[in-house]
């Protein structure tokens, strides 16, 4: 299963200046147990952004032309078909963690989105997603995170 996490503002700014807009521990922790376990595939902007493997992950990293030091649990690839190829051999799920790019390429492959709606609208942004990114899905659940965020769970019907 591929699946789409992102945390997604009122005016559905996702970044600025390279970062996250916003701090917020409970979607981190969430985003932490959720993710767990699995593999996180990351445009090599949001690696930057990061800057360090997410621990107990296997880190996927995309670009077509960078390169990066081997580390463990670290793997760079080159293309979508070559995570798509891969995820035929992964027994848990593949979750696509950003940005925008990342999104965007993998838009025809994604079979669930979960969404934290972040109550805040960032004027200056500069990674936004497209307001349609969800047509086609369907909310399968929603949960609330302390902050005031809300997530919400997108499914194909
Ligand atoms: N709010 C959230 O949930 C969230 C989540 C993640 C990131 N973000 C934010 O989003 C921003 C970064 O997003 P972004 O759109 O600029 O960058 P990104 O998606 O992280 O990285 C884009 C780069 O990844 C590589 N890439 C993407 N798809 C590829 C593919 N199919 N094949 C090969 N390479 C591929 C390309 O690198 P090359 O040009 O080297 O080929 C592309 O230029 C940051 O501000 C970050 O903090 C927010």
């Amino acid at each position: 299963m591929i699946i789409g996490i992102v945390a997604i503002a009122r005016n559905y700014a996702i970044g600025k200046d390279g970062k996250l807009p916003w701090h917020y521990p409970a979607d981190l922790k969430f985003f932490k147990q959720t993710t767990t376990g699995n593999a996180v595939v990351m445009g090599i902007n949001t690696w930057a952004s990061i800057g360090r493997p997410l621990p107990n992950r296997l880190n996927i990293v995309l670009s077509r032309t960078a390169e990066l030091e081997p580390q463990p649990g670290v793997l760079l690839l080159r293309s979508k078909e070559a995570v798509l190829e891969l995820a035929k051999y992964l027994k848990g799920d593949i979750f696509l963690i950003g940005g925008a790019k990342t999104y965007e390429n993998f838009a025809d492959s994604i079979d669930k989105w979960i969404v934290t709606e972040v109550p805040e609208t960032v004027e200056d942004a500069d990674v936004f997603m497209p307001r349609d990114f969800a047509d086609g899905f369907e909310i399968t659940d929603t949960t609330e995170l302390e902050g005031g965020l809300i997530v919400k769970y997108f499914q194909k019907p």
